[in-house]
């Protein structure tokens, strides 16, 4: 039997009226494991990488798992296994990569403000890359190598000054954003780094927003980026890698990002034009690896009618699914069960139980609900648990892994305890 998927969703489908994620339908996870659960799709985040790895066919590639997007340690796993490396932005994020089998020398360490301990710990780990975001901080990192009797490999953020033409807290390679240096100031800040004792140049870096939908911008980009690449060789130094970031979006609500494969050989046709098609290739997706391949399942406790609005009152919340809150993001909002006795139809602002006016997951939909029905959060692989609170003393929800008719628990259910093992009391 056919199952018909969800739009940009291949692993999550409808199998006689009931949602599947892969071979499992969603409503027994939801027996067993309660509400609300994060559910993941293997085979779905498997085939978003592959799309990658057939744009970089016969290339010198490493795809570096911006693992911000989805830090969990069964996801990690996943990537660790197929060969990725990682992109982190926190001494944290290193201990979770090792912790999740990751090899350090594929890990690139980016963001503004790392912390001197944070260096220290990464260059005993013996990561890939610093990509340094000022030269403040190219200063600072020589001194620690230097103190370490070892030389950082480093590549500079350059900002390339494009729009990216997505939300503006998303947004990151214009010029007034706190991220990267300037394309103009780039040259001169590469022979600084050239001249300290303590760093080995390596490659350049640049990253421009997040869910952008449009190749344009990418491929502006990349010509502003190979236009730097050889200012910086003719300067006498050499750039081993291109790492060119991640930001490729998903399709949350008829959005038609370009598929990574096409995009990367409008993009290699730029670089091998130009003569850099021999230079290593590093990307940082996060996004586009994990989004459309979790959703959150939630349990609908209340409908509210209203005068103006009616509410539907799920047990998931802002601080489960933050990105309505923060950035007024849409995600689908889609039953379990189609089939048995529909309730009537209604518009429904799908609200969680936070005490604010903000906590809504979903505004003006359209659905047939009662209490005790189930929904899935469409989209919900990446930014969701990574940006979890445990606002309200909710603790965090727990997540599944699903493979085939595999059912692996990679997080359990946060309890209340969980959350107060940190804290204590004072003494009289
Ligand atoms: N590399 C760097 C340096 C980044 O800053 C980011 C994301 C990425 C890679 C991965 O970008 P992606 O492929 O996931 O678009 N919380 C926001 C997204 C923030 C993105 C921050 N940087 C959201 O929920 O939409």
């Amino acid at each position: 039997m056919t199952r018909p998927s969800l739009p940009g969703h291949p692993h999550f489908a409808y199998l006689d009226g009931a949602l599947f994620a892969e071979n499992i339908p969603l409503r027994d996870l939801a027996a067993t494991h309660g509400t609300p659960l994060f559910v993941y799709s293997k085979a779905s985040m498997l085939s978003a990488l592959a799309a990658y790895q057939r744009g970089f066919a016969g290339r010198d590639a490493q795809i570096c798992y911006a693992m911000k997007a989805n830090s969990s340690l069964g996801i990690l796993q996943v990537f660790a296994r197929a060969g990725c490396g990682f992109d982190i932005v926190s001494g944290g994020e290193l201990d979770r990569v090792l912790a999740a089998g990751g090899e350090p020398r594929k890990v690139i360490f980016s963001g503004v403000g790392k912390r001197r301990s944070e260096m220290r710990q990464a260059l005993n780990a013996g990561i890939g890359c610093f990509n340094v975001e000022s030269e403040a901080e190219l200063d600072v990192l020589s001194e620690v190598a230097l103190g370490m009797g070892l030389r950082a490999p480093v590549s500079i953020r350059v900002n390339p000054d494009v729009d990216p033409k997505t939300h503006p807290y998303i947004s990151t390679g214009l010029k007034d954003n706190k991220f990267g240096v300037a394309h103009e100031d780039a040259l001169r800040i590469y022979r600084h780094a050239a001249s300290l004792k303590g760093l080995q140049v390596v490659g350049i870096d640049c990253h421009i927003g997040s869910q952008i939908t449009d190749s344009t911008p990418y491929l502006d980009a990349m010509d502003r980026v190979l236009d730097l690449v050889a200012a910086i060789e003719a300067a006498g130094i050499p750039l081993a890698h291109i790492d060119f970031g991640g930001g490729l979006g998903i399709n949350y609500n008829d959005d038609t990002p370009p598929e990574a494969d096409a995009l990367w050989q409008q993009l290699l046709a730029k670089i091998d034009a130009r003569g850099y098609g021999n230079k290593k290739l590093m990307i940082e997706p996060g996004r586009s690896l994990v989004g459309n391949s979790g959703v959150c399942v939630t349990e609908v406790l209340y409908v509210k009618p209203g005068e103006h609005k009616n509410f539907c009152i799920v047990d998931a919340a802002m601080n489960d699914l933050p990105r309505p809150a923060m950035y007024q993001a849409f995600h689908a909002i889609v039953p379990l069960a189609t089939a048995g006795k529909p309730s009537a139809e209604a518009t429904y602002d799908v609200v969680g139980p936070i005490c604010e006016s903000g906590d809504w997951i979903g505004r003006d939909r359209v659905l047939s609900v009662a209490a005790g029905d189930q929904v899935a959060v469409m989209s919900a692989g990446a930014y969701c648990m990574s940006m979890a609170s445990n606002y309200n003393t909710r603790g965090r929800a727990a997540e599944l892994l699903i493979d085939g008719d595999a059912v692996h628990l990679i997080r359990r259910r946060e309890t209340a305890e969980d959350q107060m093992r940190q804290e204590q009391l004072v003494a009289d």
